[in-house]
């Protein structure tokens, strides 16, 4: 949603923020000029290490290892500006050769999806004019690290700004469970918090998007005064296959907005 609204000029002023202390810090990385090229050289080496290598699986778990070590360090703050670089360049190498680029954490916070064994050619790693056009989009964006409710400041919202929320997913039956990817927990309680401040955004005169499964339980929490809209829609999960959403194995999602219609 960032991506497309700055490509087509929309941005003045941004905001991001994800409570995932790896993808912001990531993101930092790339918006920092020094950093970013930093960055270009060591996935440069580690795309090249992947594709020479004859032991791709066995690559693929050293990387896990070492990225695990580098979050606890993370963690405790001792880390240097080389570990941070050695993050992101890990971060996006793995996330390109894991399996069907999910991430994933187990309750210890250690990234553990294993190795998508389909790879038998060379992996591109990056795309260095994509990465440049990131950079540049970040020029005017302030990127926290923050929960969401720390983050939305009702002095900064004023009428007409643009809200977008891709909170982690309720889950769509009592078995299935798409949030497990986070560490920190996103509950229902958390949900109706959300909903509260979509409720405030709404009465400043802002406008919201909020993205989130087709449950039962989202339509509960989001839309149960029949204040908002919503608008179902199919995706496909798997980032790293090409294909498209309207595939057999595509999933119905809610888009929940405090306007009616998207005439961009
Ligand atoms: C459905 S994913 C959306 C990811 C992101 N929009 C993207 O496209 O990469 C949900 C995101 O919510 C973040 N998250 C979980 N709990 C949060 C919280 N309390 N405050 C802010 N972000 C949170 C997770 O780290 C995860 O990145």
């Amino acid at each position: 949603m960032y991506f497309n609204l700055w490509s087509r000029d929309f941005l003045k002023k941004s905001y991001i923020n994800d409570i995932n202390k790896e993808l912001i810090l990531f993101y930092k990385t790339i918006q920092n000029n020094k950093a970013l090229s930093l960055l270009i050289t060591e996935l440069e080496i580690l795309e090249d290490k992947f594709n020479k290598s004859k032991k791709r699986d066995v690559l693929f778990l050293a990387w896990r290892e070492q990225f695990n070590q580098l979050l606890k360090k993370n963690n405790s703050r001792s880390i240097t500006k080389k570990e941070k670089i050695e993050i992101s360049a890990l971060l996006i190498s793995l996330n390109k050769t894991c399996f069907n680029g999910v991430y994933r954490k187990n309750k210890s916070g250690e990234f553990n999806v294993p190795f998508s064994k389909k790879f038998k050619e060379e992996v591109s790693f990056f795309d260095l004019e994509n990465i440049k056009n990131i950079n540049k989009s970040f020029e005017n964006t302030v990127i926290e690290n923050l929960s969401f409710e720390k983050v939305i400041d009702f002095r900064k919202i004023k009428k007409n700004h643009l809200v977008f929320f891709d909170p982690p997913y309720l889950p769509v039956s009592r078995t299935s469970d798409f949030s497990s990817y986070y560490d920190d927990g996103f509950t229902e309680i958390e949900h109706q918090k959300l909903s509260e401040l979509l409720i405030k955004i709404n009465d400043i005169g802002a406008y919201f998007i909020l993205t989130n499964s087709d449950s039962q339980k989202t339509k509960e929490v989001y839309l149960s005064d029949n204040k908002f809209f919503n608008i179902n829609v199919n995706v496909r999960r798997s980032i790293n296959q090409k294909g498209l959403s309207n595939k057999p194995d595509a999933t119905q999602e809610l888009i929940i907005t405090n306007f009616k219609s998207f005439n961009t």
